[in-house]
């Protein structure tokens, strides 16, 4: 078995890098898609012909009728979520339901994990993390916590009920005493999940046997990463991050396939920066150049629609990023929202009471303290939006491209330059380039 033909694809900053776009232009070179973690808090644009689809749980695979998608155990289900995805999609001329695996050791993201979500940011205060609140921690506290639901428990309706009545009792009586108000009448709970269970019963399987067996039998996985290593749990700007582990790191985990089975993690990343929520950013544009970035990029989350703080492209945190996810290759995204400056800020150095800092700080303090040395590159001023060759990209985007490959130490393999599945330019003299397309 060649293991190169199974790719990670991961997200190098704070999430929205275009990975969805990115994953539905890569996915016609494998024949599965499998998101590893992460939930509804995910938002992958994907745009084919114009038509726009926004996946939240569905890995951005989906789209190609002859692939096969599968939600892995390190995946958070919220039932509700996924079901109106699958219906959405049919209602576009779409049938997925045959072609999607979910495994049944997925925890379930339940009513109460988003009423207590709310009521622990609201108690947070100013120091609230900004959540997208779809209920994400706090399943993956019971997780760990060892008292959530799963899918597989959704087989024997009577033996969810009896887990149910367990679980959701313990849930009530906390929330009763931290937060009054956000008690959820158990049997709504119970009954609604069962109504759901039969749409979802179907896909369920032991996505570590199948993503196994089919590996096995030569065929090619992409993982697709949802949030990015800035989130990741452990990796992440702690505690301003999700709750799973979405560095490259978490493919393994989240699916059930050994980590040697997978061949190359590829990141991705705008050609700027941006984050959505609370938490240090340090390269972050203020005033007028944060916002034009945000107007001409149109970043405003896909979740939850609440605009993304916006910057500069961040050489320390994308070697980082490259660093404990080994990638192999960078995919370049949104180049075109460039297109207009005269001169473009890349934030190359971070200093911190006068000291130069190697590597990304731990403590959140500094992070929030330091500061950033620019290196400024001059812009090329005239449109890149769709272009499809490299040789077509003007000198200085090319130049930019360049110095933000070699500052980070790692090949660029593909530039996207629109929305579009075909608004892509495929580096072909890049020596990592056939790690997205031949096995
Ligand atoms: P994801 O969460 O990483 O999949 O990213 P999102 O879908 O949340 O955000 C990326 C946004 O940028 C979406 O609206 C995409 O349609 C859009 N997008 C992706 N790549 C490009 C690009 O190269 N140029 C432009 N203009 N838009 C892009
Ligand atoms: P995709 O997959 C950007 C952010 C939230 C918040 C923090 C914790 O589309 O890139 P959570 O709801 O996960 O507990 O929120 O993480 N966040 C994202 N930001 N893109 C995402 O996903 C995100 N998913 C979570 O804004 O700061
Ligand atoms: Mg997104």
């Amino acid at each position: 078995m060649n293991t190169a033909q199974n790719i990670v694809v991961v997200g190098v900053q704070w999430g929205d890098e275009g990975k969805g776009k990115v994953v539905d232009a890569l996915a016609e070179h494998f024949d599965i898609v499998a998101r590893y973690q992460g939930g509804a808090n995910a938002g992958h644009t994907v745009v084919v012909n114009g038509k726009k689809f926004v996946f939240q749980l569905l890995p951005s695979g989906i789209l190609r009728l002859d692939k096969i998608a599968v939600i892995g155990n390190g995946v958070v289900v919220d039932l509700e979520s996924l079901v109106a995805e699958l219906d959405a999609l049919a209602k576009a001329g779409i049938e997925a339901e045959g072609r999607l695996r979910v495994s049944d050791r997925a925890h379930l993201i339940l009513p109460y994990h988003r009423s207590h979500e709310a009521a622990a940011e609201l108690a947070r205060g100013v120091a609230k993390i900004g959540t997208t609140a779809k209920g994400i921690g706090p399943s993956y506290e019971d997780k760990a916590g060892r008292r959530g639901l799963r899918t597989a428990d959704l087989v024997d309706r009577e033996r969810f009920r009896e887990k149910c009545l367990t679980v959701f009792e313990e849930k009530n009586r906390l929330a009763s005493a931290l937060f009054p108000g956000s008690v959820i009448s158990k049997d709504v709970m119970t009954e609604r999940c069962l109504e759901l269970a039969p749409r979802v019963l179907p896909c369920l399987a032991d996505t570590s046997a199948f993503l196994n067996s089919e590996m096995d039998k030569g065929k090619r996985v992409l993982f697709e990463g949802a949030q990015g290593t800035l989130l990741d749990i452990d990796f992440g700007t702690y505690p301003y991050v999700t709750s799973s582990s979405a560095a490259a790191g978490g493919a393994s985990t989240g699916t059930g396939v050994g980590p040697t089975r997978i061949g190359a993690v590829v990141g991705v990343s705008k050609a700027y920066a941006t984050r959505v929520g609370s938490g240090p950013f340090p390269t972050e544009a203020s005033g007028s150049d944060g916002e034009k970035l945000r107007e001409r990029g149109g970043e405003y989350g896909a979740v939850t629609g609440r605009p993304r703080r916006c910057g500069w492209f961040d050489v320390p945190a994308a070697r980082y990023s490259t660093r404990v996810n080994d990638l192999k290759a960078l995919i370049i995204t949104k180049l075109d929202i460039l297109d207009q400056l005269a001169e473009i800020p890349v934030g190359v150095e971070y200093v911190y009471e006068g000291r130069r800092l190697e590597g990304f700080p731990a403590e959140i303090e500094i992070l929030e303290g330091l500061r950033v040395h620019y290196k400024s590159l001059p812009g090329w001023q005239q449109s890149t939006f769709g272009l499809c060759e490299f040789a077509e990209l003007p000198s200085r985007a090319k130049d930019y491209l360049r110095f933000i490959s070699d500052e980070v130490g790692v090949e660029i393999a593909m530039i996207s330059t629109g929305p579009d599945r075909d608004q892509t330019i495929w580096v072909e003299e890049c020596r990592a380039a056939s790690l997205l397309t031949a096995g």
